[in-house]
């Protein structure tokens, strides 16, 4: 997969003028999940630190049950707490993990981070098994970039 030709498109998404931010947020979700095969949800996740819970933000996919998890819980609830990257190669082998969708096969989420401080997280659910390289973690590394700076 060649992410570097979405780099592009990603920050035309982030300097849009006339876009409001979960819509551009929305525009992001849209983009990955047209363009590369294996993302078949994509969405975000915010954190409240009071309640010490995410609740789900602009997605593309399947509708989810799980709009609110607490910090701690599954994958996105471990990354809330850990501040770094989680890749699930094989949902099925993990025992703390919130199963949205039996045709999810893997997952990966990464931390998204506004002047250092952990304010959610890119989440994607994949319908292969073990899909996903260093190439995304970098690749989303770059999308959560440019997304803080709408924050
Ligand atoms: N599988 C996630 C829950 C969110 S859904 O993938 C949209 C988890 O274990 O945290």
């Amino acid at each position: 997969m060649d992410f570097s030709k979405l780099h592009s498109n990603i920050i035309s998404i982030i300097e849009n003028k006339t876009l409001k931010r979960d819509e551009k947020l929305l525009a992001i979700c849209e983009l990955l999940n047209q363009n590369v095969p294996y993302y078949n949800w994509v969405g975000f996740y915010f954190a409240n630190h009071e309640t010490q819970t995410l609740h789900l933000g602009p997605y593309v996919g399947a509708p989810t049950d799980h709009t609110v998890i607490p910090f701690g819980k599954g994958i996105c609830g471990q990354v809330a707490v850990s501040n770094n990257n989680f890749v699930v190669p094989d949902v099925s082998a993990q025992d703390n993990y919130i199963a949205c969708s039996f045709t999810v096969k893997s997952e990966i989420v990464v931390p998204l981070f506004v002047n250092g401080i952990n304010i959610g997280q890119i989440d994607i659910d994949s319908h292969e098994i073990d899909p996903f390289t260093s190439e995304d973690e970098r690749f989303l590394e770059f999308v959560n970039q440019q997304v803080a700076q709408l924050f």
